[in-house]
């Protein structure tokens, strides 16, 4: 049966953590819906894979382009797709158009935005209540690296607040569960303890509802991954390797035999 965004609350309640990964592509997509992954996110650090240094510069045409592969590679899992930088923080109406079109052109079940200040919370609301599954994002948010960095958020008292007080707000503009990326382990399991809708956290400790991570850094694929990602493979030297012998037996007239 595929995945709802209301099972997630039931298995919040359960106490069975949720695994979400990210996915680019119809193969990765497959095989991640394969191997029982709960939640697949064609996230904008989809950027990174095609080449850009942040995930400003993606387009909603890309990620509806990489959105679709994905989906036809999905049969269970709940697939969220992120909306990039600047298509949905303009005005409401901005953000209905990206979202609806995300949704009816991919096939996707969820989006997912950055950010908890007032303005997107509003926004949320509207989104959630046409109808359209929201996944919040609220700590290290990457589409404002410009102002943040890349650094752990909520250290302080007065950001800690600030983050649990956004996640407070989310839940109530209706959200089905949210990103907890980069902030304490003890923030993460306030803001769990205290949600109803589940978190699902990255570099956020091992309390969050579930976790995500970028399939490319478990993979080994990155160039360069996060502290908080472990590589449970090394697939630049697998595919390397595969590479060169392929060379070697091209130019040594070895293939095809
Ligand atoms: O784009 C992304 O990969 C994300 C992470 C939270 C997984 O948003």
């Amino acid at each position: 049966m595929p995945v709802t965004t209301q099972q997630l609350t039931q298995w919040k309640q359960q106490g069975r953590p949720i695994v979400a990964l990210t996915a680019w592509d119809y193969t990765i997509a497959q095989l991640l819906d394969i191997s029982g992954v709960d939640l697949v996110l064609v996230g904008d650090s989809l950027a990174v894979i095609l080449g850009y240094e942040t995930t400003l510069p993606i387009t909603l045409e890309e990620m509806i382009h990489h959105a679709k592969a994905v989906r036809r590679g999905v049969k269970n899992a709940l697939v969220v797709v992120d909306l990039p930088f600047l298509t949905y923080q303009e005005s409401m109406s901005q953000a209905m158009h990206s979202a609806g079109r995300v949704l009816k052109e991919t096939g996707a079940q969820a989006v997912k935005l950055e950010g908890g200040y007032p303005a997107m919370v509003e926004t949320i609301v509207h989104l959630v209540q046409s109808g359209i599954p929201v996944l919040g994002h609220v700590g290290l948010t990457p589409q404002s690296i410009h102002q943040l960095g890349l650094r752990q958020q909520g250290k302080t008292r007065e950001e800690g607040d600030r983050i649990f007080n956004e996640a407070i707000a989310l839940e109530k503009a209706g959200v089905f569960a949210i990103v907890l990326e980069h902030i304490p382990a003890h923030l993460a399991l306030q803001i769990t303890q205290k949600l109803r809708i589940p978190t699902i956290g990255i570099g956020a400790g091992y309390d969050c509802d579930g976790q995500v991570l970028v399939t490319s850094d478990i993979l080994g694929l990155s160039e360069k991954h996060p502290p908080f990602a472990k590589v449970y493979t090394n697939l630049r030297e697998t595919i390397g390797k595969a590479v060169q012998d392929y060379a070697v037996e091209v130019r040594e007239r070895q293939f095809p035999k």
